[in-house]
């Protein structure tokens, strides 16, 4: 089958979330089963210019029509890459390559991404190249299957289009002159695209794709409900019979404690008691809290955003230092309010609490071996990936019973057994504290208890062959429609 992935970031490249990391591992999946041939394209931002790490060839060169603009497209061609998936990078100084380091949060980022959804287009006729299926992510790309519909029939007269959403927060919306201004589309799309008299994207792609999915299965039912689903419930209502939720996987190549250059000591399911032992002391010492074998090590890897579930953190952080033998670590960047809480709380408790305000992998890969008790309260959580990682490097979760946190965490009962973690059901402060005492329990009262449940998270499979096969049966499910 001949695949088309279209998004805004994709590792090892360019990412900036989650998002970043299923587009590196999912084209990979999809390119390792027989008989299929995958392309993905993404934009040729400043900062994969100006990485030497990866080869590209300018290949063509031509005009993208966008309204009544003509905007240039350089395709450059990524050569090292081995897996099997084709890469193209979208050059455009203008909309791509001139900017700072980050790739979202311009005024323009609507026509940008409009740009980038027709450049695509463009680019997949102009190499001949005619897919499928296309699979596109995101509000960034959502503008793909109505274009494909108005503009792009003659080229590609079969080919289907599957809308993923992994976050239903950011829509795309624009002002509604950005219609007939930027998009220039026929009338009869308008429709389709308008919400409360502006353009949202994100509801234009769930309108025409062939098949929409989002990234589990808990998620899939919660957007259903009006608390979720932010102004799209309706629309996806209606939808409903063409919306499936698949739960992502993780790079289990990439996050994987017996090889990860990034962590001092390797470990496996059969040396992790002494491998994660050492991780953690070395990880205490490097974010200088004392170094104490025995006193477990919570933490958190994560953008300091509210939906984290942060507002629960910090409501219960100081009642939860001063009544339990614990130590706290926070990696993310983010909110200014949840940044000086954190450096707060760590000058409070010096001995208990570090917060390390910066992004890193490298560091993070640390924290994921050397913590004992993962956190992530989020309020709502569409899939989540780090609860997976802290699982395969033997950290035990506690998380909000929400989208793909109740699907990949089932919870524990009392004994700490026949589940993954401990959860807590209603988005409540007091409901967090009690799922994280009953963690922070059984590490002080049942050391083999715990250890246990850290070898069965660790034992789990995460990885994308799953998924992968499951976007395999929607894609020849869309070629029968
Ligand atoms: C978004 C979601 C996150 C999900 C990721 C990848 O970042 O917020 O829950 O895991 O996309 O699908």
């Amino acid at each position: 089958m001949k695949i088309a992935i279209l998004a805004s970031e994709g590792a090892p490249y360019v990412k900036s979330g989650g998002l970043g990391d299923v587009m590196e591992a999912l084209p990979s999946a999809l390119a390792r089963i027989p008989g299929n041939e995958v392309v993905l394209i993404l934009p040729y931002y400043k900062k994969i210019r100006d990485n030497e790490a990866f080869q590209v060839e300018k290949i063509m060169e031509f005009q993208t029509t966008l309204g009544w603009r003509r905007q240039y497209t350089g395709v450059m061609k990524l050569m090292n890459r081995t897996d099997g998936v084709q890469v193209y990078f979208l050059d455009n100084m203008y909309y791509f390559g001139g900017r700072s380091g980050a790739i979202y949060g311009d005024l323009d980022d609507g026509e940008r991404f409009a740009y980038f959804a027709r450049a695509c287009l463009d680019t997949l006729a102009a190499v001949g190249y005619v897919p499928d299926v296309i699979q596109c992510n995101d509000w960034q790309t959502a503008l793909v299957p109505t274009f494909l519909n108005a503009m792009y029939r003659a080229a590609f007269p079969h080919t289907k289009c599957m809308y993923t959403i992994h976050n239903i927060e950011y829509q795309g919306w624009a002002h509604g002159n950005f219609f007939d201004d930027v998009l220039g589309l026929p009338w009869q799309y308008r429709s389709s695209l308008e919400m409360n008299n502006s353009v949202n994207m994100m509801k234009g792609a769930i309108e025409s794709a062939d098949l929409v999915t989002t990234v589990s299965e808990t998620y899939a039912r919660e957007l259903m409900y009006p608390y979720y689903a932010h102004g799209l419930d309706g629309i996806l209502a209606d939808a409903a019979w063409k919306l499936t939720g698949i739960t992502n996987g993780i790079d289990t190549t990439t996050f994987n404690p017996a090889i990860d250059p990034h962590i001092p000591f390797h470990y496996d399911v059969d040396t992790f008691i002494t491998g994660k032992a050492d991780c953690k002391a070395a990880l205490q010492e490097e974010v200088g809290l004392p170094v104490e074998p025995d006193v477990p090590l919570m933490v958190m890897v994560t953008r300091l955003a509210g939906h984290k579930g942060l507002d629960l953190l910090c409501y219960i952080a100081r009642r939860v230092m001063r009544e339990e033998n614990c130590q706290l670590l926070i990696l993310g960047t983010g909110e200014a309010q949840y940044e000086r809480f954190f450096k707060e709380l760590a000058e409070e408790f010096p001995d208990k609490v570090a917060a390390k305000i910066t992004f890193s992998l490298s560091l993070a890969s640390r924290v994921y071996a050397g913590g004992d008790i993962y956190l992530m309260p989020s309020k709502s959580e569409p899939c989540g990936l780090s609860q997976m990682n802290a699982m395969r490097y033997g950290t035990v979760p506690v998380v909000h019973a929400t989208g793909g946190l109740k699907d990949t965490v089932p919870g524990v009962d009392e004994n700490g057994e026949n589940g993954l973690g401990f959860t807590f059901q209603s988005y409540n402060a007091d409901d967090f504290q009690g799922a994280l005492k009953r963690c922070l329990d059984l590490y002080h009262g049942n050391r083999e208890g715990f250890r246990a449940l850290q070898r069965v998270d660790m034992s789990q499979d995460f990885s994308w062959d799953v998924p992968a096969s499951r976007y395999m049966a929607l894609f020849n499910r869309m070629l029968e429609q």
